[in-house]
């Protein structure tokens, strides 16, 4: 038989097949290689995707990282400004109160010197307290809006931060020539309290070669609100106790204008007592309670009938007995009132003599407080030199020889002392004179 095709041949037909197996393999090859390749092009997309995955994660480390030392470094700064808000808010006296703010300002932006400035009644810039080498002297420079660093910011409502203030023409470059102190870099924010610009802080020359930084000016952004919070609270206690203070001459005048004769009495008596309060070195706070005290010494004398306090001669002892229950009346009056206890011993005791031999209890020399001890010396001198009903006023110079008697029995001798001081100095001015 003949075939055409030769297919009959034996190695043709294993050729062909051999052909068919390679196409075969051929196909499953480029197959495969198409699967590697799609599969190597998935890898490196993973590769991407994993290396993006790895970018995120370290920038969200870098982030928690900040985020950590961030918080920490706010809640050290924060923990600071507690502190140092609670020394500021331990005291309402003004002075004290921005003394404690510089304090304060100093130290959280590492300042080597400080200012508070505040706006006048005239809407100048009046520096309130400075620390460093300038101290004395810039209390007695003041700027207007708009004029200096300062002025800039409390014009503006602006914090700056000037890091080489000879570079600056806003600089008012007087002030370091009257003062003496060289400013290199300074950082200012407003005091702001009600959206109203009070005043400003400044900081001057940071320690170290720097100059301050956002960091520095947002922490004394945040001392400041807190600031302007504590000056507003002291401001307000000062006009209190102003308020308080000629509520009470008010009081004490319309007691003295009872008796046409006592007329000014209470005044007066204050003047020499803290004339006399001076002549010892007393502090402050001690010459503010003796004022009071000086004030209502004689408030108990309300409680004494007009036929008795006015009468135009010498008192039966029965009357006198009467009038000298006026220090316990005025002592158990005031004492209802919470605030007035620091006054009560100089109103209780004026009338106690240094012999034992006063009244209401007759306490003796040391037991006597001291500044009944010294209205004492000033009511007698004011009351001896004014007329009474019973008598004319005496002269300076012949009251004082009476006194001079009574030095010891009646007086406290350093408390004479230092009225003598202070009347030599023409400290003490007598009724009429
Ligand atoms: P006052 O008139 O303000 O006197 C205060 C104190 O000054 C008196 O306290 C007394 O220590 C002294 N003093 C005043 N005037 C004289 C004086 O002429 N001679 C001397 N040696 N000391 C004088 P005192 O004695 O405890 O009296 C308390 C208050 O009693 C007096 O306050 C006055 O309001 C009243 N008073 C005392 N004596 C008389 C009197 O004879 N007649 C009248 N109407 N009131 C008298
Ligand atoms: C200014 O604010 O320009 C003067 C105040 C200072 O130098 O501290
Ligand atoms: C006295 O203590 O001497 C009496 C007061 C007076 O005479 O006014
Ligand atoms: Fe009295």
């Amino acid at each position: 038989m003949h075939s055409e095709f030769g297919a009959d041949d034996p190695d043709i037909a294993m050729m062909l097949r051999l052909q068919r197996k390679l196409e075969e393999l051929e196909r499953r090859l480029n197959k495969r290689e198409a699967e590697i390749s799609q599969l190597k092009r998935r890898l490196n997309e993973r590769e991407e995707q994993l290396q993006m995955l790895q970018r995120e994660v370290e920038t969200l480390e870098n982030q928690c990282l900040t985020l950590v030392e961030e918080s920490k470094r706010q809640i050290k700064q924060l923990q600071l400004l507690l502190s140092l808000t609670a020394g500021i808010n331990s005291s309402l006296e003004l002075r004290s109160v921005l003394s404690n703010i510089l304090s304060a300002a100093e130290e959280i932006t590492g300042a080597e010197a400080s200012s508070i400035l505040l706006v006048s009644d005239t809407g100048e810039l009046v520096f309130e307290v400075v620390t460093g080498e300038s101290g004395g002297v810039l209390k007695r420079v003041s700027l207007r809006l708009g004029e200096g660093i300062a002025g800039y910011v409390a014009e503006t409502g602006k914090p700056i931060i000037v890091d080489d203030v000879t570079k600056d023409k806003r600089h008012k470059r007087g002030v370091d020539e009257v003062t003496g102190f060289k400013t290199r870099n300074l950082l200012a924010v407003p005091l702001r309290l009600n959206d109203k610009v009070i005043g400003v802080i400044e900081v001057v020359n940071k320690r170290g070669e720097e100059s301050f930084d956002e960091a520095d000016l947002k922490d004394l952004m945040l001392l400041a609100e807190l600031s302007a919070i504590a000056i507003d609270k002291a401001r307000k206690h000062e006009a209190l106790q102003e308020l308080f203070i000629s509520s009470i001459r008010a009081l004490a005048a319309a007691l003295d204008a009872r008796d046409p004769y006592t007329h000014g009495h209470s005044e007066r008596v204050t003047q020499f007592t803290l004339a006399i309060a001076e002549e010892l070195g007393m502090d402050e706070e001690s010459k503010k309670r003796l004022e009071l005290s000086a004030l209502l010494h004689d408030i108990g004398k309300v409680g004494v009938e007009d036929a008795v306090l006015k009468k135009p001669g010498k008192l039966t002892e029965e009357e006198y007995e009467l009038m000298k229950t006026h220090p316990e009346k005025g002592y158990h009056i005031l004492r209802l009132v919470r605030q007035l206890e620091p006054h009560l011993p100089g109103v209780r005791y004026h009338h106690e003599h240094f012999d034992g031999s006063g009244y209401p209890l007759g306490l003796k020399g040391d037991e006597i407080p001291l500044d009944a001890r010294i209205i004492a010396v000033a009511d007698v001198f004011d009351a001896l030199t004014s007329n009474r009903p019973y008598r004319d006023a005496y002269k300076p110079e012949d009251a004082i020889k009476m006194m001079h008697s009574e030095v010891g029995k009646h007086f406290d001798p350093k408390v004479f002392d230092a009225f003598m001081r202070a009347y030599e100095k023409g400290k003490i001015k007598p009724h009429g004179s």
